[in-house]
């Protein structure tokens, strides 16, 4: 019987024939008998398998280097090395795949900045098996969370002619060659007949479903043109967007707060070992720090009263705080890790330093906008209240230059039925970064893009 490594290591009892197959870790030869270590990245640990230099396909052993891939057969049995219940004791092994000594991975621990100069094999290291395993949990828990509080999965265009939030940091998608887009910028002969992007996020478009299921997420990858030279920053990323009809600012900041602790809690619950290991190897305070959030309330303050906070802070910032501007990392990390000592949702920011889609308070000045931020990152999500009153979208949207008829559907939205509404928009990189403490977000996407970057 095939098992993984995973289902061989958690095994409740003896089994007198299985095949693991996998790539191989490490080789210990003794008189007589070989041990490899073999890992399939089903979990992060790898399996040892004790091989005698009798069985059927042992004489290939001297091949089975680090890198190499195999398949071994035999009975798992418990074994008496310490750190691990069961062993394979081999009948029989095949070499399937040789690795010659320019294997790039050895067993000594590679650093982030190697290991993404190989960003093709990567994935065999226990850091990255690790991330992504993790990763790919925590989409899971996303799916789950949602299909549980009755949310409809909506699966927002990539390539979009609008521009949520006008930041002018598109990425045009067209098929015309540089000449023919000087002559046509309106791109009337364009692939589209109009100029069209890649996203920068699925918000306008999720609002349409919201405005009629009511209560939808999308999970898609985004894309921004941004020159951000930070570790926080990708040009493409992926982003869950939840968007709820009669749902105001409140019910906003309360679902991402539940929606955030409960993906750590299921981290925590599911991802055990590879947690463990980012606890010893990358961030030593993380396991404490996840274990706090899942339990305690985040807390919350205005955009204003953060203000007064960091200028009584007696802190020298690059950026000296100022109301009306946006908060800066510095500010934030300010608040979530000194201020604070956890995760914050700010809310009621400036309306100038905000799109045009975020409602405007009665104050004149704010508009009901949140950002959680969290320790060791900051910003982790964005989101708002949207404008639901028709006169005062379009007076916004002339405010901020926007084409009233480009965005006629959008106002349609207000014109029929309207409803206070609500979302926000959560980085999974940055949320990913969060829950296993790696400092880099081209450590936590398999194939990162940044400026000047695109392998693969
Ligand atoms: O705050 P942002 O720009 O919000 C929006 O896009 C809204 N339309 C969302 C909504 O209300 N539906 O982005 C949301 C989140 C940020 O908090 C951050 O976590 C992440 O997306 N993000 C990035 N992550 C990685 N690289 C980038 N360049 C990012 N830009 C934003
Ligand atoms: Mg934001």
């Amino acid at each position: 019987m095939f098992l993984s490594v995973r289902a061989a290591l958690t095994s409740d009892s003896e089994q007198p024939d299985v095949t693991v197959r996998g790539w191989v870790r490490t080789r210990r030869d003794s008189k007589g008998f070989s041990f490899l270590a073999v890992n399939d990245g089903s979990c992060l640990a790898s399996i040892q398998t004790v091989i005698d230099h009798g069985v059927p396909g042992s004489e290939a052993l001297s091949k089975a280097t680090t890198g190499a891939s195999v398949e071994v057969t035999g009975k798992l049995v418990p074994s008496p090395g310490k750190g691990q219940a069961w062993e394979v004791a081999a009948t029989a092994m095949r070499l399937v795949g040789c690795a010659d000594d320019s294997y790039p991975l050895q067993k000594k621990g590679h650093t982030p900045e190697f290991l993404r100069s190989i960003a093709h094999l990567r994935p065999r290291s226990n850091l990255f098996g690790a991330v992504f395993r993790t990763r790919s949990r925590l989409a899971f828990a996303v799916h789950q969370f949602f299909n549980e509080h009755g949310f409809t999965y909506v699966h927002t265009p990539i390539v979009t002619a609008s521009d949520c939030e006008g930041a002018g940091e598109m990425f045009r998608v067209t098929t015309l060659d540089g000449a023919a887009l000087q002559e046509d910028p309106s791109g009337a002969t364009d692939f589209f007949g109009k100029p069209t992007f890649l996203t920068v996020s699925g918000q306008l478009e999720g609002e349409t479903f919201a405005c009629a299921l009511t209560n939808i997420y999308t999970f898609g990858p985004t894309f921004r043109a941004e020159n951000s030279h930070t570790t926080r920053h990708a040009a493409e990323f992926w982003m869950i967007e939840p968007e709820m009809a009669f749902c105001d600012l409140e019910g906003d900041m309360s679902l991402a707060e539940e929606m955030v602790k409960h993906l750590v809690a299921d981290a925590l619950e599911h991802c055990a070992d590879d947690l463990e290991f980012f606890g010893k190897f990358v961030d030593k305070g993380l396991l404490g720090r996840l274990r706090e959030v899942a339990e305690k309330p985040f807390q919350r303050v205005s955009y204003t009263e953060a203000v007064e906070i960091l200028k009584a802070s007696g802190k020298t910032f690059e950026y000296p705080p100022e109301w009306g501007a946006n908060l800066q990392t510095e500010h934030e990390r300010y608040l979530t890790e000194e201020h604070f000592g956890g995760p914050v949702t700010v809310h009621d920011y400036p309306k100038s330093a905000k799109p045009f889609y975020m409602r405007a308070n009665d104050d004149g000045r704010t508009v009901a906008a949140m950002d959680l931020l969290v320790p060791g990152i900051g910003e982790i999500v964005g989101g708002s209240q949207r404008e639901e009153r028709l006169e005062q979208l379009l007076a916004n949207m002339d405010a901020h230059g926007i084409d009233r008829d480009d965005y006629s559907w959008y106002a349609d939205l207000r014109r029929y039925g309207t409803v206070p509404h609500a979302g926000f928009g959560l980085g999974f990189e940055r949320l990913l970064m969060f829950i296993t403490g790696v400092a880099n977000i081209r450590d936590v996407i398999p194939f990162p893009r940044t400026p000047g970057n695109a392998e693969f």
